[in-house]
């Protein structure tokens, strides 16, 4: 049966009903005759009873036929039969061998789970449930097994073949075909098996772990791009010191290979010894790669690398429990990527993504804890909440506990959890065992949903010299979760005096566990400021009384730089805000704010760039209990003009200082082509004459893509001529290369212009888009959703468009199709007019027959 063929009421998996398996699968020998066409799969499952039950064996299948089936070395003709896709077998004994045959066909696999073509070159895909797909298994995490694979294939064709753990044996087959076998000593749940065989070069290197062993390292890709896997290699290396460093982990096998490949649904897997990478995560050169795309592949490398021990050395028990290994190995890819740079911008950018895809997931229809109780689909849960939210759990453990008592809490999770499936609970309980801090309380972040809203005023009486701080929360309901109970809620805060800006009182950390709480501060002899969630200590909101004069005052002066960031974050906000609702904004503190700042000589050029940024129009309508795009866009460009043009002399003074920066990709040369750029926008939207020119040369005469695409940027928001002779200049340049006419959609879907919808629609029928490849969708389908404007517009095109989008996409790729829905699944939140547009389109696609599973559950839920 075709995953594609909608249930008429698909079943809901619900995390209470979790049994554990009734068979094992200690072993499993796979024997691949590879064939882009025509596939054949035999297994050989080593099978026993798991406790005293007399049930049959259950394999699940998902578009699979059984060839042939034996038990014990004898074919089988009726002691088996299909539920559905389940192949069940009535065994007799404790334990037995069980043998089938499918047939597959690789590359009409547009799904792009199980065993799929991609560019010439036979890959798999198989977390969440892509294995079911390639043979009849128990496909499930908690089932564990050593794997023994045979691969056959044209030997010129295919002349690389690879899978998981260490090569055994090799030789040459009949009619040209050459075979491989490899041997996986690591027992792993099957969603981390993995093979790749294709005409694939490869980037080797070495690494010899702490305790002495050596590791071989290749990155996999076509001859062509070799000479881009230098960076993802230096990131290989560089984490896999840090695991052992920070958080004392090893490698554990001789061979470390990573495969790139050009269709992927998402950035990259962690099968065991086998990572398998969307090339948008591997692939870099200063030519074809912006910095952002640089610090990308560093953070994806690091991850998968991570999570050889938190994902598969302790994998999961099944998959409401898959923030367990995500969220903690964000978290690790987080503090990797901090220490690579400045800290303080790393942490910038983590919160901004989270207030932009997270932050919107709880407040809607899709929102869900990070220990979700229930799913149709599980592949629509790997969302910014279970990985992003998940990682500020995890973050919040570790500012509560401290470094190294942390740390002790994830040795003895790893001692006590290898090899196993574990669940949220065992890493909370490990916490808890290590330290002796009881976390009874902070469980409730596993369960609750909802982004809590924290209320923090600070009173002041001068002449008694006290300060009394009044701190409360609500955790808002969200779908099944009417009322919420308060939750643990660690907050860095420190009272700046004003005007000396000395801490008055210094630094702690106050951990808000009731509704509501009280502080007292005597002896405080200067007005006090409040600096609070300082290096954003916990995933909250926070509404205060301090006004446009406090909050400028934190911009210029808070020694903590997230603090810093986030306080003119406010004060443009709280503009905004005022402006939408008044239809007046007031200025002047704005731009007297990023004045001081542009102007400040200890802050460097990337924590610049990040402060003097307007937040984005979907954040400001985050803010508010209605949105109107057009009333959004309007106040957020009048204010970005007042800063263009009264800075206009900044704008330039900054631009020049960056003029002469060649390319190197470190933390002050990519912080200067940050601003650089940044700057740009400002001198363009102040309407300077010369702006568009500015910006053609940088485009043409960059000696790296940053700088180039940061000029398309601003030229794609523009009617200047150097618009189109900067696009067609791009397109002609880089037409070859996908990843980087990638960028070339991006740009265009994400321009200010008001006829972005319509120049959408015609970039759908250009012949480089095709929906065959995901990050051809993402890069215009997805970016264009971002763009609240444009995605917006009154007519309604824009939600028509992606309603469209949804259903063909579906019909090739649901689990990227179902990536497509939340920003429909928003309509609540919108002004009646453009609501009742996105309802409709909505219902709209719920009524296509043959609807994914994947697509049913975004839609139907976003309905409710
Ligand atoms: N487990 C992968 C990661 O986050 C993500 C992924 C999920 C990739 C499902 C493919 C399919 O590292
Ligand atoms: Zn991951």
């Amino acid at each position: 049966m075709d995953a594609n063929v909608a249930l008429a009421t698909p079943p809901v998996i619900r995390r209470a009903d979790y049994q554990a398996p009734d068979w094992l699968v200690p072993e499993i020998a796979l024997d691949f005759a590879l064939d882009p066409a025509l596939t054949v799969v035999k297994a050989r499952l080593t099978v026993t009873r798991n406790g005293a039950h007399g049930r049959p064996l259950r394999l699940d299948g998902d578009g699979l036929d059984p060839v042939s089936i034996a038990v014990d070395g004898e074919m089988l003709a009726d002691a088996w039969r299909m539920d559905g896709p389940v192949l069940v077998i009535d065994l007799p004994g404790d334990a037995h061998v069980v043998e089938t045959e499918v047939r597959l066909s690789p590359e009409t696999n547009s799904q792009l789970m199980g065993l799929y073509a991609s560019g010439g070159l036979l890959c798999t895909q198989c977390e969440a449930e892509g294995f079911r797909r390639i043979t009849f298994f128990p496909d499930r995490p908690d089932v564990l097994s050593r794997y023994h694979v045979r691969m056959a294939a044209d030997k010129t064709r295919f002349p690389v073949l690879l899978a998981n753990g260490d090569p055994v044996a090799q030789g040459d087959g009949p009619d040209g075909t050459h075979w491989a076998e490899w041997h996986d000593p690591f027992p792993k749940p099957c969603y981390l098996f993995a093979l790749v065989a294709g005409d694939l070069a490869a980037n080797r290197d070495h690494f010899v772990t702490r305790s002495g062993r050596p590791v071989d390292l290749a990155i996999w890709v076509r001859e062509a791009d070799l000479p881009k896997t230098a960076h993802a290699m230096q990131a290989l290396k560089t984490s896999m010191a840090w695991d052992e460093r920070v958080y004392g982990r090893e490698y554990d096998l001789a061979i470390f290979n990573i495969v790139a490949v050009a269709d992927f649904n998402f950035g990259a897997m962690e099968n065991k010894g086998l990572n398998i990478f969307n090339s948008r995560y591997i692939l870099a050169d200063p030519d074809t790669a912006t910095d952002a795309d640089f610090d990308a592949i560093a953070g994806v490398v690091a991850h998968e690398y991570f999570h050889n021990w938190s994902g598969n050395r302790v994998t999961c028990r099944d998959w409401f429990q898959l923030s367990l290994k995500e969220g903690f190995t964000v978290f690790r890819d987080q503090g990797f990527s901090a220490d690579q740079g400045s800290p303080a911008v790393k942490r910038i950018e983590d919160v901004k993504m989270l207030r932009a895809a997270q932050f919107p997931e709880d407040a809607g229809p899709l929102a869900h804890p990070i220990r979700p109780e229930s799913y149709i689909e599980i592949s629509n849960f790997y969302t910014a909440t279970i990985y992003n939210k998940g990682a500020e759990i995890v973050r919040m453990l570790h500012t509560m506990l401290g470094a190294a008592r942390f740390r002790q809490g994830s040795d003895l999770y790893f001692d006590r959890h290898d090899g196993e499936a574990a669940t949220c609970e065992d890493f909370v309980a490990a916490m808890e065992d290590a330290t002796g801090e009881d976390l009874a309380q902070f469980r409730l972040w596993y369960g609750q949903a909802g982004t809590p809203r924290i209320r923090a005023d600070l009173e002041y009486d001068a002449p008694g010299g006290r300060a009394r701080l009044l701190l409360s929360q609500l955790v808002p309901p969200t779908p099944g979760q009417d009322a919420k109970q308060p939750m643990p809620i660690p907050l860095r805060l420190a009272l700046l005096g004003e005007p000396s800006g000395k801490e008055v009182v210094a630094e702690q950390l106050v951990v808000l566990k009731d509704a509501q709480a009280e502080l007292l501060f005597e002896g405080v002899a200067e007005r006090p400021v409040l600096s609070i969630n300082r290096g954003f200590s916990a995933p909250v909101v926070i509404e205060s009384n301090r006004n446009a004069t406090d909050l400028a005052f934190l911009s210029a002066n808070d020694p903590d730089p997230f603090a810093r960031f986030e306080a003119m974050q406010q004060l443009m906000l709280d503009t905004l805000v005022a402006g939408v609702a008044t239809g007046q904004v007031d200025h002047a503190p704005v731009v007297e704010a990023i004045a001081k700042t542009l102007a400040d000589p200890a802050l460097d050029q990337a924590f610049i760039a990040e402060c003097v940024l307007l937040p984005s129009e979907a954040f400001v309508g985050d803010q508010l209990l209605v949105v109107d795009p057009d009333a959004i866009a309007l106040v957020r460009e009048g204010l970005r003009r007042e800063i263009g043009t009264q800075l206009e002399k900044a704008w330039r003074g900054a631009y020049a200082g960056t003029a002469a920066n060649h390319y190197a990709y470190t933390p002050p040369a990519k912080g200067a082509r940050r601003l650089r750029t940044i700057a740009l926008g400002y001198l363009a939207v102040s309407g300077a004459e010369d702006a568009d020119d500015m910006a053609w040369r940088q485009y043409i005469d960059a000696d790296n893509m940053t700088d180039r695409q940061g000029a398309l940027g601003v030229l794609a928001n523009g009617h200047a001529p150097a618009r189109e002779k900067t696009l067609a200049d791009f397109y002609k340049r880089y037409q070859a290369d996908a990843l980087v006419l990638d960028k070339w959609f991006t740009a265009q879907a994400l321009s200010t212009r008001p006829d972005t919808v319509a120049a959408v629609r015609a970039l759908a029928a250009h012949p480089d888009f095709t929906l065959a490849n995901p990050n051809r969708i993402r890069s215009l389908v997805n970016a264009f959703a971002v763009n609240q404007r444009a995605f917006n517009d009154v007519g309604g095109d824009g939600y028509r468009f992606l309603g469209e989008m949804i259903v063909a996409v579906d019909q090739i790729n649901p689990q990227t199709a179902a990536r497509l829905v939340p920003p429909l699944g928003r309509w609540r939140r919108f002004e009646p007019v453009r609501a009742a547009m996105m309802r409709s389109e909505l219902e709209r696609i719920v009524a296509v027959p043959d609807l994914s599973r994947d697509v049913y559950e975004q839609v139907s839920k976003s309905l409710v």
